[in-house]
């Protein structure tokens, strides 16, 4: 099969590397929920040999992903696994999750499902690290953004881009403790949480 591609990931994984990396310096596994295309965990995989990158989406995008994984031929890559936040989580050892892009995407149950889900997986002092747009206090942080929102909304009213606030009380709700906001390029932000 064609390995599907996505131009954004080419554009922001060494942005978000230099954010992850000294914030997995000590972990061993790493969960990424909705791997998408897959590209973004050839590189940190490549790019961070001392963990294994376990990547993860629904059913339908695991053959596109084993297509990067299987071409990079990487000995730190997991085989695939599905998980849809919303079903059975399967039973995987990590203590650290990366997400990017994902929670404009998700319906807000499922982004109600994602924290609770990493929160029940992650042991004490795991860390979640989820990238992507996010608005503060009810605000767009660009009109890029706004414009962004929009055009979510008008393909599937149910997503789009979702408040720090309500995020961080989810977090709170999974006995996930809020550490730190990185500002990352093209107005996206990476936020870091640690189990308590
Ligand atoms: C915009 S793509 C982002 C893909 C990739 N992480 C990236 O940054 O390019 C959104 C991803 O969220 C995943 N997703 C949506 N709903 C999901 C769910 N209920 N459970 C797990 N993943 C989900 C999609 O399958 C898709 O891979």
């Amino acid at each position: 099969m064609n390995k599907p591609y996505s131009e954004s990931c080419d554009q922001n994984r060494e942005p978000i590397l230099e954010v992850i990396q000294p914030l997995l310096n000590s972990s061993k596994k790493v969960l990424e929920i909705g791997s998408g295309t897959g590209q973004h965990a050839v590189y940190f995989a490549e790019q961070l040999p001392n963990l294994i990158w376990q990547c993860s989406d629904c059913a339908q995008y695991l053959p596109g992903i084993r297509s990067w994984t299987m071409a990079a031929q990487c000995a730190n890559i997991a085989e695939p696994v599905e998980l849809d936040v919303t079903g059975h989580w399967p039973n995987l050892a990590v203590d650290a999750v990366f997400s990017a892009n994902t929670t404009h995407i998700m319906h807000w149950h499922m982004v109600e499902a994602l924290f609770a889900g990493v929160g029940q997986l992650l042991p004490s002092a795991g860390r979640f690290l989820l990238y992507g747009p996010f608005n503060y206090n009810g605000c767009y942080s660009s009109e890029s953004n706004a414009r962004f929102d929009a055009w979510l909304k008008a393909r599937d009213p149910q997503s789009g881009i979702r408040g720090f606030e309500a995020l961080e009380m989810l977090g709170r709700k999974a006995g996930l403790e809020f550490v730190e906001n990185f500002t990352m390029p093209a107005n996206n932000q990476l936020l870091y949480w640690r189990k308590q």
